[in-house]
């Protein structure tokens, strides 16, 4: 353990992939959202729409988990999908607010923002649903997100019961969308983006909307 301990200790890196001045940054949060996702699609990082959701349970305490981004728009926010009945569907049943970070760090990029959840209409999920690989619309139907299970067994039995109930036709809609199963927007109402720097002296801002203004105010933080 204590070979082990001594030796994360020593992990650091210094960080010179690029700098982020307040000349570089977009008046509007989405466009520079929008900006270095392009930029970590460019770099080819995989999963490059991987944010870490956090939730607030009933006792207080976040859970955090990775899940896909699937939808961006200034007016949409940030659209994922999930099992409305997971653990991370009831926290926001009971307290709809949640918090995303994206972390590039082969860009030495992070990004953070934090608002209201908003559930997607039926249509809106469907339309995402439908657009899925059959193999994935099924899972949907196959996992009781979140619950104790025996064996893997049960869910490959599960599959194969639910390969039979909805037969791969070639027709987007020949599995129907569950009813347990859609998407959210998380509309931020502050944003943070990070960008590592040498010697710990790393480019931070943040952007705040005030609540009676279309306007965010950007301001570099310490970090
Ligand atoms: C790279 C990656 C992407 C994931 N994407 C999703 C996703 O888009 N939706 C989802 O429900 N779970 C996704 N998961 C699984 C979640 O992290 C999590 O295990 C699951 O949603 C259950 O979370 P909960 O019990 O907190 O509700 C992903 C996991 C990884 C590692």
């Amino acid at each position: 353990m204590t070979t082990a301990s001594s030796k994360i200790a020593d992990m650091r890196e210094n960080y010179t992939a690029g700098t982020l001045r307040r000349s570089d940054l977009s008046e509007d949060p989405y466009m520079q959202f929008s900006n270095w996702f392009n930029d970590a699609v460019a770099a080819k990082i995989r999963d490059p729409n991987a944010m870490i959701l956090s939730t607030i349970g009933s006792d207080g305490i976040p859970t955090a988990r990775t899940i896909l981004l699937k939808q961006l728009d200034s007016r949409t926010g940030f659209g994922f999908f999930t099992n409305y009945e997971s653990r991370k569907g009831k926290e926001l049943a009971a307290n709809p607010v949640a918090s995303g970070i994206f972390l590039w760090k082969e860009l030495e990029r992070q990004v953070h923002f934090k608002g209201n959840v908003e559930k997607l209409s039926k249509e809106e999920s469907e339309a995402y649903f439908f657009s899925r690989p059959y193999a994935s619309r099924i899972g949907a139907w196959v996992s009781r997100q979140s619950r104790f299970i025996e064996n893997r067994e049960w869910l490959v039995q599960r599959d194969d019961k639910f390969r039979k109930r909805f037969p791969d036709t070639g027709e987007a809609d020949s599995v129907p969308l569950p009813e347990f199963w859609g998407g959210y927007r998380l509309i931020p109402s502050s944003f943070e983006f990070w960008q590592g720097q040498p010697s710990r002296l790393h480019d931070r801002f943040s952007y705040e909307k005030a609540d009676d203004t279309p306007n965010w105010s950007i301001r570099r933080l310490s970090p």
